[in-house]
């Protein structure tokens, strides 16, 4: 398939742009970041010119709120993000054209620019709308300032999009909103914004992808079927100070909203790519040509990048739409309980810390979540990596380069060719064309198994042709068996190049090859090899042990915890407590530890009424004691960061809650003051962990019921 093509394809590659109000996410690479990078890899190998573009998503309702929640300024969060990211982005050999920043004004120059070439070509009116407002806070509620149920599936939405359908949603439509600064119903408000005549171009999209058969199943049929239910126009502005300014008279108390803005970060960071290279006008090479557009997102983007930057694209005019969107389903994570009690943790500033970042990336890319979800698990994690990355790869490189380093000390000469070699050959050609065409049809998955397989295929050849039995009595033969293999090692650098970064360096390094494997032609694998002296080699990959990393970072951290006896309990009847206001008496059901009786202090939080058939999580083994004259057996865990917000627990009544990753040892009866002693807490993803380690359930972690800062005390 490579053969056939001509040199100097132009691929433009748009990588999802991460919001800067967190750490990255091993789903942000898993999902966007990755397989962007193996593609861009590829297709500059190939000889194509590729310009591949992200950067910090930082403005919008993600940010301020994470603001808002620390006290800082939005710019603090955006500086502090996007530095992590960069960083992270670098050490993981993610490579891009131009990794830019939403906040800078070359962005909004762009942005501005597009917005008002959309307003004269009419596609921009202000209409009069009803937003959500909250009272007791003053102000409107944009975006993820509402928090609410999805009327469309009934999962949990914030006021632009739901988390578990992925409907886009407009202001207003969950149904049971509740401001997500202070708990409140929000009432709808009047107030003018500007929309987007989406709806003018349902035609024009269905035609554009008439021919896009050859796009991922779900992500095709995800955007006709929405696209023929009716396209809705769009408000684009929202009452904010953070953000783009809306560039026309009468609205500069307003910005433009954050996916609006954010997805002409493509062509703003094409444009300042351009300036950067000295050549500003070279952005449309890519953007005013034949150039292939993909966008590598996961799910819950695919509607902004699918319909409306398309359409935008459209409104505006003159400007490339997507070739493909080959979006990826969600890497889960039911092995998390293992380690990242132990801190091992799915963030990563944490990965980078332990394990080198092309293990990170053979995982990634061997579990590529392209047709379904996929599950991120340690065991496996060190399984995949000490089995096939060192096992089959690194060793067959390993063995090559080592044996002919002590028997040659250079690449030997290769004589006669039989059958068995020829075959060697052979398989380096298929497979690399195998390889090539599961990358250009972004199948990423596939082509890294083709690679181990080649690997295997490899240290079969060894083992047939036993060239440590040669090497005493026929060392020509054994020479010509060693130099196919050194090929095959050169075709692996080469092929490992995209997937594995630093691998296929160190490849082409250790075997003497002049200059980097990345600026080699994928061709070049099929190459004889240039004449090097080889040194003795050092392994390419270390072997990963999680149980060490967890004797490693166990311990005192969790300290005690084990000594809680943690059960889920549902809250059968709920009674004001006659003596004092702020206390109610609960029975509870702890399945097979009977019902009991306790007593708490959360009245003035909380109806009677939500509490009742409410699993929550119960401390049974604290000693009993009698507050205000009723005897109270064990005592609710609750986060409290001003008012108490419940842990809730889905397993069945009496169902064990331990921290994730520690021994259980439960006292007969711990104290109060033990208690208090604890590193009980909220972490940074909302879950409840003593020392560290993440609180659950046989279902799952335990949270708070509502949104608390990460950490916030439990008790
Ligand atoms: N920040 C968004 C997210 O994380 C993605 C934005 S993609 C962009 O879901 F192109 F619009 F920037
Ligand atoms: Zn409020």
């Amino acid at each position: 398939m490579s053969d056939r093509k001509t040199d100097g394809e132009r691929i433009f590659i748009g990588v999802a742009w991460p919001y800067a109000n967190g750490p990255l996410h091993l789903g942000t690479v898993v999902g966007c970041l990755l397989p962007a990078d193996i593609f861009g890899r590829y297709h500059r190998m190939q000889g194509n010119r590729v310009l591949m573009v992200s950067g910090s998503d930082e403005h919008g309702t993600p940010i301020t709120l994470k603001a808002e929640k620390e006290g800082v300024t939005p710019k603090d969060i955006a500086d502090r993000y996007n530095r992590q990211h960069v960083d992270n982005i670098d050490a993981l050999g993610i490579e891009l054209e131009n990794f830019s920043r939403t906040s800078n004004s070359f962005h909004r120059q762009v942005v501005q620019d597009f917005f008002l070439r959309l307003h004269e070509n009419g596609y921009i009116y202000p209409e009069t709308m009803e937003s959500p407002y909250c009272e007791s806070c003053g102000r409107f509620l944009p975006d993820r300032y509402v928090e609410g149920t999805c009327p469309y599936c009934g999962g949990t939405a914030r006021g632009d999009q739901c988390e578990d359908c992925g409907k886009t949603l407009e202001a207003g439509e969950v149904d049971d909103p509740r401001c997500k600064l202070c708990g409140e119903m929000p009432v709808m408000r009047e107030t003018e914004h500007l929309f987007f005549e989406l709806s003018a171009f349902e035609d024009e999209l269905l035609a554009w992808l008439a021919d896009k058969d050859f796009w991922r199943g779900n992500v095709i049929t995800f955007t006709r079927n929405w696209i023929r239910e009716g396209l809705e126009d769009r408000a684009v502005t929202r009452d904010l100070e953070w953000g783009v300014p809306v560039p026309l008279e009468g609205y500069e108390d307003k910005r433009l909203y954050v996916w609006f803005e954010a997805v002409m970060g493509y062509l703003s960071a094409s444009r300042e790519w351009a300036e950067q290279q000295d050549t500003p006008e070279a952005w449309r090479n890519w953007w005013q040509s034949d150039a292939r557009h993909y966008y590598f997102l996961a799910k819950d983007n695919i509607p902004f990048h699918t319909i409306i930057w398309p359409a935008m694209l459209l409104a505006h005019g003159d400007l490339r739409l997507p070739y493909d969107v080959p979006a990826n389903e969600y890497l889960t994570f039911s092995g998390e309980q293992f380690s990242k009690s132990k801190g091992i943790g799915v963030w990563i500033p944490d990965v980078l810390e332990r394990f080198a970042p092309d293990a990170i990336r053979y995982y990634l890319s061997i579990n590529m979540p392209e047709k379904h979800d996929t599950d991120w698990n340690w065991r496996d994690f060190e399984a995949k990596t000490n089995n096939e990355l060192v096992g089959t790869l690194g060793n067959f490189v390993h063995r090559v380069l080592t044996f002919t380093a002590k028997h040659y000390g250079e690449i030997p000469e290769m004589g006669k060719l039989t059958p068995d070699d020829e075959a060697m050959l052979e398989a380096i050609e298929k497979r690399g064309e195998a390889i090539s065409e599961a990358i250009e049809t972004v199948r990423l998955k596939q082509g890294m198994k083709e690679l181990i397989a080649l690997a295997q295929q490899g240290n079969r050849y060894l083992n047939e042709q036993e060239p440590w039995n040669l090497v005493k009595q026929q060392r020509e033969r054994c020479g010509t068996v060693l130099h196919v293999a050194l090929r095959l090692v050169k075709a692996l650098a080469v092929y490992a190049a995209p997937y594995l970064p630093h691998a296929g360096q160190r490849i082409w390094s250790m075997l003497g090859q002049p200059g980097q494997v990345k600026e080699q032609r994928w061709k070049a694998a099929l190459d004889g090899l240039a004449d090097a002296a080889l040194e003795t080699p050092t392994p390419l990959f270390d072997t990963i042990d999680i149980d060490d990393l967890v004797a490693e970072d166990g311990g005192d951290a969790a300290e005690g915890c084990e000594q809680l006896d943690l059960r889920v309990a549902e809250i059968s009847r709920v009674r004001e407590h006659p003596d004092a206001d702020r206390l109610y008496v609960f029975d509870l059901d702890i399945g097979g530890l009977g019902r009991r009786r306790i007593v708490a202090g959360i009245r003035p939080w909380y109806d009677e009424e939500e509490l009742e058939g409410r699993r929550i999580v119960v401390v049974v083994n604290l000693k009993p004691a009698v507050i205000r004259g009723v005897r109270s057996q064990g005592m609710l865990l609750a986060a409290d960061d001003g008012s108490p917000s419940l842990l809730v627990a889905t397993g069945e009544p009496g169902s064990v809650v331990t921290p994730a990753g520690v021994e259980a040892a439960p006292a007969d009866e711990v104290d109060i003051e033990l208690l208090r002693e604890l590193p009980l807490e909220v972490n940074e993803d909302g879950v409840a962990v003593c020392g560290g380690c993440e609180l659950r359930d046989k279902n799952g972690v335990v949270r708070p019921d509502r949104d608390v800062a990460a950490g916030t005390p439990i008790h």
